[in-house]
């Protein structure tokens, strides 16, 4: 079959643009196939240059192979000098002197206000921060307060072994005296992340359709807040209200760092932090140096 036939048939058969099977056709013929394609003197030049490229593509196909094989080896071996081998992770959670350790819950009590996509998004950014304790070198005790219903079912399959604390609801796990809710509308400002207090985050992708109201639930049911410093340490030209994994992934930064300026910059993606006024981002290892002033923009919550 000539070419020019075999675009005809694909293209009544399945309505896509002719390269498309032009191309995954001579991707499944042999090389003396196509060395007999490129004479025959009704395929066009256009496509005759397709076969050259998938003639190319099979004689080099051994030094591929080889290449592959030998970056592998080189891999293996710079892994040896290096010594960086795979880092065991330790457990993280304990039951053992809650006053000691640091605890961050999420409050999984919103499913009511979210769609399935947000749903997802939150399932996606929960999963992020678990990530980001595991890694960390100051974990946090991490509490799951009331996961169920949709956001339990949309949550990674593994997250059932997930080293972390499954817990009721919050005002029903923790004493109320024990909690500091996060939310960007407090009066209160976060300085310190203390040792034996629950730092609570809502567990919300409310594209700011429920503006203020975790700030608002609190009030009412008398339960402490605080807002992070990001305005007392950058500046912020739109919004402050940030997603569950940045608000997370900055207290875990700050622990570590001791320093919410440094924290706040090492976890806000680059490009919501341009640089401005010649402004000098450099990287220390694990530190962002000071700068003059930092100009952010906080798009949106997701
Ligand atoms: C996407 S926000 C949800 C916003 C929601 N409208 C509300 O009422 O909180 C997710 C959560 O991150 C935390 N959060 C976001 N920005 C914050 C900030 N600037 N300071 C403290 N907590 C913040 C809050 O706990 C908030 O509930």
């Amino acid at each position: 079959m000539t070419a020019t036939k075999l675009v005809e048939t694909e293209n009544s058969d399945g309505g896509k643009d002719d390269s498309y099977f032009l191309k995954h056709k001579y991707q499944d013929k042999s090389l003396e196939e196509l060395q007999l394609l490129l004479k025959d003197e009704t395929i066009s030049k256009n496509q005759k240059k397709k076969i050259k490229k998938q003639i190319n593509w099979l004689e080099t196909a051994d030094e591929r192979k080889e290449l592959r094989k030998k970056r592998k080896i080189e891999y293996k071996e710079r892994n040896k000098l290096n010594g960086t081998k795979k880092r065991k992770l330790e457990k993280v959670s304990t039951n053992e002197n809650f006053g000691a350790n640091y605890h961050v819950a999420i409050d999984a009590s919103f499913n009511d206000l979210m769609d399935n996509r947000d749903i997802k998004k939150l399932a996606k950014q929960i999963g992020w921060c678990y990530k980001e304790n595991r890694r960390s070198v100051c974990p946090v005790q991490y509490h799951m307060c009331g996961l169920n219903g949709r956001l339990k079912g949309a949550m990674d399959p593994s997250h059932e072994n997930w080293d972390l604390h499954f817990d009721a609801d919050v005002l029903k796990q923790f004493e109320k005296d024990n909690l500091v809710y996060l939310t960007a509308e407090s009066d209160n400002i976060l300085s310190n992340i203390d040792r034996g207090k629950v730092y609570i985050i809502g567990g919300l992708v409310d594209h700011n359709h429920e503006k203020g109201l975790c700030q608002k639930l609190c009030v009412e049911k008398g339960i402490a807040t605080a807002r992070l410093p990001l305005g007392e340490n950058i500046n912020i030209k739109t919004r402050k209200v940030l997603t569950v994994n940045h608000v997370f992934e900055i207290i875990l930064a700050f622990l570590e760092l001791q320093d919410w300026k440094a924290a706040i910059l090492k976890v806000l993606p680059p490009k919501k932090l341009p640089n401005q006024d010649g402004d000098k981002l450099t990287k220390a290892p694990g530190l962002l140096c000071e700068t003059n002033q930092h100009h952010i923009e906080i798009k949106s919550e997701e």
